[in-house]
């Protein structure tokens, strides 16, 4: 059996947690190659509901799930996921932490609340876990790792030297109160007791699943259009969420991938700043946001609804190297008599594009061209109804790409196998 790559296909939120948990009844391994807390995968299953954040969301089907180096861990999160889990009568003994991950500490959580105070009307919404400050210390080699949590002796140490440098920000730059050093130490030694356990060689690991041809999902978080390199700059998250990422994150060659899973909402939602084309005016914002309960899963932030943008999810097929698509929520729009969908965009020149502008101010100036397709104003059952295959076809025929599941319900079995 194959490794798979599960990707957001738009800003986030298309539904991963849920598509993954399905694949996963089928599967032995699930990873989470990128992001951090930033990430709330709902998943709805045996009438209980689980928002999860840093574990894969294999963990509720049972299954032996991998944090990868590629991710950002805050210890109290995780921990406080493994105890909400275990009280659940869900086990975390198969859960394994990558010693190259990097931590999410209170400066970072500090730092990404201040900046974007001080950006404050250029600011970019960020869910202020302390995603990108992290991302940024990683990249500036002054990172604290999980496999730092294994020797008291080092972490103390790394916490004394970054501490003191990261005090000099919070009161200097952003003018707020710094970190006192003995309770931070004392806060993270009670937790690196308990994350011990949990720090493997998981590179190695998803290395000897595949060998011995158990099935390995990688999951992503966030989605293409917050990709760090890819994705709308500067609006965007601080990782690369694409699907070339999930082989770096888990630490596997990307000939091991074979299949590349797209997940994509039936239209399209996007939580904090940034351009967005196909964002609905007037009273259908609000219909769209209450049907579909489009509220933040980790900040209970409203979430901005659009019609579905067949421009960006081309451009999402083809960064991804997408080989079939998850289309979700499509019961969402079960409600409406008429469903529009962007095929093109238009720029102030008159031009018309079906590719994904190049530039941001191209980007930023794009007008959607919607093609009108009926609705079939009726639920959503195994057998669609007509309009709704049409739907569905009319996606697949733009992008060239096969869907081949259709999302008509939030639980885990309101699913379409095509
Ligand atoms: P993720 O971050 O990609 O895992 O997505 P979220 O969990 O943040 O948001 C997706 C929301 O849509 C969750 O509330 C899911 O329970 C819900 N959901 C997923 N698939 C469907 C579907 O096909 N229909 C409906 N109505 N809700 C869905
Ligand atoms: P899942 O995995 C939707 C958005 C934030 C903000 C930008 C940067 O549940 O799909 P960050 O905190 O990452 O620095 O914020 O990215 N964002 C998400 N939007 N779903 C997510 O995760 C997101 N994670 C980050 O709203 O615009
Ligand atoms: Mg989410």
């Amino acid at each position: 059996m194959p490794a798979t790559v599960i990707v957001g296909a738009q800003w986030g939120d298309e539904g991963k947690g849920k598509i993954v948990d399905l694949l996963a009844q089928d599967s032995d391994v699930v990873c989470r190659y990128q992001g951090g807390p930033n990430a709330g995968h709902t998943i709805i299953a045996e009438g209980e509901t689980f928002k999860i954040r840093q574990i894969p969301s294999g963990v509720v089907a049972g299954k032996t799930c991998v944090i990868g180096a590629g991710c950002v861990v805050d210890p109290e999160v995780f921990l406080g996921e493994v105890d909400d889990l275990e009280s659940r009568g869900y086990t975390t003994s198969d859960v394994h932490l990558s010693g190259e991950a990097h931590l999410i500490m209170p400066w970072h959580v500090a730092i990404d609340g201040a900046s974007e105070r001080r950006l404050g009307k250029l600011q970019i919404g960020t869910t202020k876990r302390g995603i990108g400050p992290c991302y940024a210390d990683k990249a500036m080699r002054l990172g604290i790792r999980a496999q730092d949590l294994l020797d008291a002796k080092i972490l103390r140490q790394k916490i004394e030297t970054a501490l003191a440098e990261k005090n000099l920000w919070l009161e200097r730059v952003y003018g707020v109160e710094p970190l006192e050093l003995e309770e931070l130490a004392a806060r993270l030694e009670r937790c690196a007791e308990r994350i011990r356990p949990f720090i493997a060689d998981t590179s190695l690991l998803v290395d000897r699943a595949l060998k011995e041809g158990k099935s390995v999902l990688l999951e992503g978080a966030q989605g293409t259009l917050l990709d760090l390199d890819h994705g709308t700059y500067p609006f965007v998250t601080s990782s690369s969420t694409v699907a070339a990422n999930a082989a770096t994150g888990v630490g596997i060659g990307p000939n091991r991938i074979d299949r590349v899973l797209g997940v994509t909402k039936a239209y399209v939602t996007r939580v904090g700043e940034g351009p967005f084309p196909t964002e609905i005016e007037g009273s259908d914002q609000q219909r769209v946001r209450e049907l579909g309960g489009e509220f933040g899963t980790v900040t209970g932030r409203e979430r901005r609804c659009g019609w579905l943008d067949l421009v960006a999810l081309r451009y999402a097929v083809r960064l991804n190297g997408i080989t079939s698509l998850a289309l979700t929520k499509l019961d969402v729009l079960s409600h409406f008599a008429e469903i529009p969908v962007c095929t093109r965009y238009r720029l102030p020149d008159g031009t018309e594009l079906n590719e994904f502008p190049a530039h941001q101010s191209d980007f930023h100036h794009a007008r959607p061209v919607y093609e009108t397709l009926p609705g079939w104003e009726e639920p959503l059952d195994d057998e669609l109804p007509a309009a709704a295959r049409a739907y569905v076809e009319f996606v697949e025929r733009e992008l060239e790409v096969d869907v081949s599941l259709i999302g008509t319900g939030a639980e885990r079995e309101r699913v379409v196998a095509r």
